[in-house]
This record gives structure tokens, sequence and C-alpha cells, in this order.
């Protein structure tokens, strides 16, 4: 019963009754990340031709570029059956032990969040995945002993928002580590354009377009708000999303033309107004806005960095002239 809780196969809560419908299944239909595409696609045909285990593959990038979702197509690709955990889920190291213990050979073991596993839990891991066996002690004191149980030969794959907050002879233990970086437009629109189809809405290239440009190059975010323009679509609207349905739905929900939310708005005029425009700390602008240092470093902060918005200095964050013209505010440096 324990190991249910810990192990699942299913989809998160979190994830609605259409998330499995719009998930690729295969390498073919997972849209960009064309350089992690290209090396699994080797990596994995190479493995099979061996028919061998492919190595253990770390996966990271920000939440909701499709990792959790590429994991599935390696297992579906390798012919594997795959078991999903994930890193808060497992709380002793007897159920990393139990986990290990109940794989098959050849099967995938996910592991979520890999990066809030604690140490204790790492270390029964270390073995697992050098030399597939697994390190038990029994009894305690003088009198307890080790001994050795052999497991079968397993892929892990290990999913984090940052490969930064994994211990290092954990990122050792990895043979493929790949990062998944934020989509363009392009890739963005095609992916809309996809779920579109598989959600039966009626949407053109137009509108599809400027969905995707203001979707933070973030497929989950793409995907919410395909859903929230078709609902204004539908109600306010004819049905179909073009290019003035999504933008004025888009104006509606307050989203700007570059994808900036309301928490970009606060934290970016933050910065300009209390701080002089940087340098600044991560934790100063966090408190300045009441969000987690976390949320901002892995959820906010990569897209506004790739628009070139803000840059990372040794002293801090700051906020760039180009961040300055999309207010239309004077630069002043
Ligand atoms: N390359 C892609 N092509 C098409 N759809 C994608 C792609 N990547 C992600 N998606 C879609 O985006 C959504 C989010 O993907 P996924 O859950 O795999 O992200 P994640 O990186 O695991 O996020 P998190 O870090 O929050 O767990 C899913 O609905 C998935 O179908
Ligand atoms: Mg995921």
């Amino acid at each position: 019963m324990e190991n249910k809780r810990i192990i699942t196969t299913s989809f998160r809560a979190e994830d609605a009754e259409s998330e499995p419908l719009l998930r690729p299944q295969s390498l073919d239909s997972y849209i960009g990340q064309d350089d992690v595409k290209e090396k699994m696609r080797v990596y994995i045909q190479a493995a099979k031709q061996r028919g061998d285990c492919l190595d253990h593959v770390l996966l990271y990038g920000p939440p909701g570029l499709g990792k959790t979702t590429l994991s599935n197509i390696i297992a579906n690709e390798m012919g594997a059956n795959i078991k999903t955990t994930s890193g808060p889920a497992i709380e002793r190291p007897g159920d990393m032990a139990a986990i290990l213990n109940g794989l098959s050979e050849g099967d995938i073991l996910f592991i979520d969040e890999i990066h809030r596993l604690n140490r204790l839990i790492e270390e029964v891991l270390y073995p697992a995945m050098e030399d597939f066996v697994l390190d038990i002690v029994i009894g305690k004191g003088p009198a307890a002993k080790s001994i050795r149980i052999d497991l079968p030969k397993f892929t892990l794959i290990g999913a984090t928002t940052r490969a930064g907050l994994l211990t290092a002879p954990l990122r050792d233990r990895f043979g493929v580590i790949n990062r998944l970086e934020l989509y363009t437009p392009e890739q963005l629109k095609a992916i809309v354009k996809r779920s579109a189809k598989v959600l039966d809405i009626d949407i053109d290239d137009e509108g599809a377009l400027e969905l995707a440009g203001r979707s933070r190059g973030t497929p989950r975010i793409a995907n919410r708000l395909l859903k929230r323009i078709r609902d204004f679509a539908q109600v306010k609207y004819d049905g179909k999303i073009t290019h003035r349905v999504a933008k004025e739905t888009l104006d509606i929900l307050d989203i700007d033309e570059k994808g900036l939310d309301a928490t970009d708005r606060k934290m970016l005029l933050a910065m300009i107004e209390k701080f002089g425009g940087g340098p600044v700390g991560l934790e100063t602008i966090a408190v300045s806005i009441g969000e987690e240092p976390d949320t901002i470093e892995d959820v906010y902060e990569p897209y506004l960095i790739q628009l070139g918005y803000i840059s990372r200095t040794k002293q801090g964050r700051v906020v760039t002239d180009l961040c300055y013209r999309h207010f239309g505010l004077p630069v002043i440096s």
C-alpha cells in the first residue's frame, strides 16, 4: 500500500483531464529541443542495438518545458516500463530501497524534483546507479552487518528545475545531462496548433502566433492560455480564435505583448523604482514583492533574462535599457 503513495504511474492531480491527451508520445511529435532530441535519438538507438539499458539521464530546466513529457517519451521509445516518483515523496532510505528492489530489468525509474531527495536517501542511489546493487545494513550496533543485493539493470531519469541544487556525487552519476531551453514563438506556435487539433479548437495561424509570443517560452503556459482563449472565443466571439480574439483576450487576462504578467511587471518596476534599476540581490527583490526567491529564480527570471530585460551580475540583478524601453521609461544610464 505504502508504495502506492511513493510510486505512481498516473498523472498528478494538478494535471487536468486533457493533460494526457496533450502530451506527445514520441520524439517525432515532441516539438523543439532539437539538440536534446537528436542526442537522445542516438543514445536510444545505440542502447537498443546493444540490447542494453539507456544510461541514466538528468533533465533540467524551468517548469513546464516538457521534462515529464520527455521522460515518458524516452520510456516509449525504449519500449520500457516507467515508474514515476518524486523527491519529496520519498521520506526514508527504506522507501528508496523498496522502490529500487521493485524494479524489473530494463525499467525506467523517473524521479521528479530529484534535487529534493535528502542526503541519506541519495546515498542509497549511488551504488544502485553505479553498480546496480543495494547495500543494506541489517541490525544495530556491533552486531550490524551490511549485505549487498543485486538489482536488475535499470535507467534512472531525474528531473529538476535547477541542476545547481544537485549534489556533485549525484550529478556525476548521470551519464547524460540535458538542459531544456525556453521555446521560440515559432516552436510554441506549432505546439499550440497541435494542442488545438487534439482539443478540437478552431485557431488560425495569426491567432496561434499571437498566443505563442505571449507564453513566456513555455508549452504549459501556451496550453493553459489556449484553453482560456477558447472560452472567450466561444462566449464573446464566434468560436474561432483569430489574431484579434487572441490579442483582446490576452489583454483582458493582463498578459502584455511580451508575455509579461502582473508579477513580472511588479518585480521589474520594483527593481526600477525602489532600487534604481539595480544591482539588487535576489533576496531583496523577493522580499520587496512578497515572493519566494526560489520562485523568482526558477519561474520568473529565466524568461526575463531570455528577453534581455534583466541581467545577472556579481553584485546582483540589473534591469537593462531594453526593459526601461518596454515600460516607456527614459533610459538613465
Ligand atoms: N516539446 C513539446 N511539444 C509539445 N508539447 C509539449 C512539449 N513540451 C511540453 N509540452 C506540453 O507542455 C505541458 C507541460 O509539460 P511537462 O509537464 O512535461 O513539463 P515539465 O518540464 O515536466 O514541468 P515541471 O517542471 O513543472 O514538472 C504538457 O501539457 C505537455 O504536453
Ligand atoms: Mg514535470
